[in-house]
């Protein structure tokens, strides 16, 4: 068995700024980067628009089925709108999510091929996973792709499993007011590999619907992965390496760091396009033939 985690670190954002607590809160901040890729960040100060946004989703997913597909996904080439139920995919596997992808423009450069998933480089988004036999997909395993950090709300229903280095599901569970933080693939290049993306999954709840509320903070589309380690350097060289070579064993691939595509849009692209085979195959059949076929290294 390898030194691994066996729960989730909690990191106190209050803390992190007071010059009394802050080396070792940030000991703690750097603890949770380089040993889990995933934290819960508290006093974040955010907790009372993450709340009131909660309480509006029960009534946004509730809407008639005919005002929902009006802004189904499918009609949009940049992946962004309404996914109903079983639409999604992960891990070869039907999600039993519902999902609402809602764009923020941002206008961060993209090559001209990938100007119309511009500005997705951190659309918010929130999910309603139903109630389903024991042990059900919700949303199956996989590692967030976007760019460099997941800011995620969940509700009190739980569900959320993270990989360890073992290769055992450790639970994240609800805590009220927290964020849970996770590196993705774009900060997973930017180290080298060194802080990963770690492998992530929801069990469908049993009893009652869990809402979610993630926040992807995304990198410029064009930039590559040459660039992004170029950039990032000096950082890289303060990280100290640890083996997690059991962990990768068992983790899925990442298609920001294949050698397959040229830049963040096109692996972003490529995510998007499997993730929603079916706005995929709409919008870019060619490139829907093309990724299906092709293997991550
Ligand atoms: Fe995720």
């Amino acid at each position: 068995m390898v030194d691994t985690f066996s729960s989730i670190p909690i990191v106190d954002f209050r803390r992190l700024q007071d010059p009394l607590t802050k080396a070792e809160a940030l000991e703690q901040l750097r603890e949770a980067i380089f040993q889990v890729g995933f934290l819960y960040l508290i006093n974040h100060g955010l907790e009372s628009l993450v709340k009131g946004t909660h309480e509006k989703l029960p009534e946004l997913f509730a809407l008639p089925t005919e005002v929902k597909e009006r802004c189904n996904m499918i009609n949009s080439p940049a992946f962004v709108g309404y996914t109903r139920l079983g639409a999604e995919t992960t891990a070869s596997k039907t999600d039993l999510r519902e999902s609402k992808a809602i764009r923020l423009r941002m206008s961060l450069p993209a090559p001209d091929n990938l100007r119309v998933i511009q500005g997705q480089n951190g659309p918010p988004e929130v999910h309603q996973v139903s109630p389903a036999a024991p042990g059900s997909q919700g949303v199956g395993p996989h590692k967030d792709s976007t760019g460099l950090f997941t800011f995620l709300s969940q509700d009190d229903t739980g569900g959320l499993q993270v990989l360890n280095k073992n290769g055992e599901w450790i639970d994240a569970p609800p805590i009220e007011g927290s964020l849970v933080v996770n590196i993705q693939q774009g900060f997973e290049a930017i180290t080298g590999g060194i802080c990963t993306a770690t492998t992530h999954r929801v069990i469908a709840p049993t009893t009652k619907t869990r809402y979610s509320i993630p926040f992807f903070l995304g990198v410029r589309m064009d930039l590559t992965l040459d660039q992004l380690r170029e950039s990032a350097a000096h950082i890289v060289k303060c990280i100290p390496a640890s083996d997690d070579r059991k962990k990768r064993a068992v983790d899925v691939p990442s298609e920001f760091l294949s050698p397959l595509y040229s830049c963040f849009g096109e692996a972003y692209l490529r995510n998007r396009i499997i993730s929603h085979p079916d706005v995929g195959q709409k919008w870019y059949p060619e490139l829907y033939e093309r990724y299906t076929k092709e293997k991550l290294t």
